[in-house]
């Protein structure tokens, strides 16, 4: 069976901002193949965390891919402005516009990737629609809005169905999971047939610990199987 490619994704809203090159080079040294760059309105969710001016530092810094996360109202305000970061991808919450599919045509037509997110009190089959129409589903594991989140009750299970149903309807797709990507559910996560894993405060970015210890072990976990 041919192994899927998996992904880490290190939110960068955890990384150790008064030494963040410290982290990047870690980053990019260890081979991660993007960074998730949680944008928020404190209208959306009720929290603020990174901006557009973040983005284009990092992308002033190295040619990593960006996985923007838009927690924010009226996302299709702000597509032209986040797709100035090349290769990055954007990914929107549906549930806040009335023509969810045009913002998806935006995304592409500005030349970046689209995505969107599934929230906990959201099903799959609500946003079919969308599905061939997107490069990524962002299976959100928390409410969105905050770090440091236990995982909601039964989200294993919700991301295995919501995997089942993705694959079974042959859209092609990756699947990534966000929220408390912990030591502990990352394998059930890796198990349920996530591909792209947003590593945060429970997992690499975890107070005191070791991030260049900390990327190894969560890779060595992506390549092995239950
Ligand atoms: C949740 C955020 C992520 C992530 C943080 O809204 O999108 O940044 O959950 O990682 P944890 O959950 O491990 O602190
Ligand atoms: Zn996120």
């Amino acid at each position: 069976m041919q192994i899927p490619v998996r992904k880490i994704s290190p939110s960068l809203m955890c990384a150790d901002l008064l030494n963040l090159k410290k982290d990047l080079d870690l980053f990019i040294d260890n081979g991660i193949e993007c960074f998730h760059i949680d944008i928020m309105d404190g209208h959306y969710v009720h929290n603020f965390s990174l901006g557009f001016d973040f983005c284009r530092a990092i992308s002033s810094y190295t040619d990593t891919a960006q996985d923007i996360h838009l927690m924010i109202d009226n996302p299709e305000d702000f597509v032209p402005l986040f797709a100035r970061i090349k290769g990055s991808i954007i990914t929107f919450h549906p549930e806040v516009l009335y023509h969810p599919l045009r913002t998806i045509e935006l995304i592409k037509h500005h030349g970046a990737r689209a995505g969107v997110a599934l929230n906990p009190a959201q099903t799959i089959e609500s946003l079919r629609p969308l599905l061939p129409h997107v490069d990524l589903l962002c299976v959100m594991t928390v409410v969105p809005g905050f770090v440091s989140q236990n995982i909601i009750p039964g989200g294993i299970e919700k991301l295995r169905e919501t995997v089942d149903y993705v694959r079974s309807h042959g859209y092609e797709l990756e699947i990534e999971v966000d929220g408390n990507v912990s030591w502990e559910n990352l394998p059930k996560m890796r198990d349920a047939g996530a591909q792209v894993f947003v590593a945060g405060t429970s997992s690499i970015f975890e107070r005191g610990g070791d991030l260049q210890k900390n990327i190894r072990r969560f890779r060595s976990i992506l390549k092995s199987e239950k």
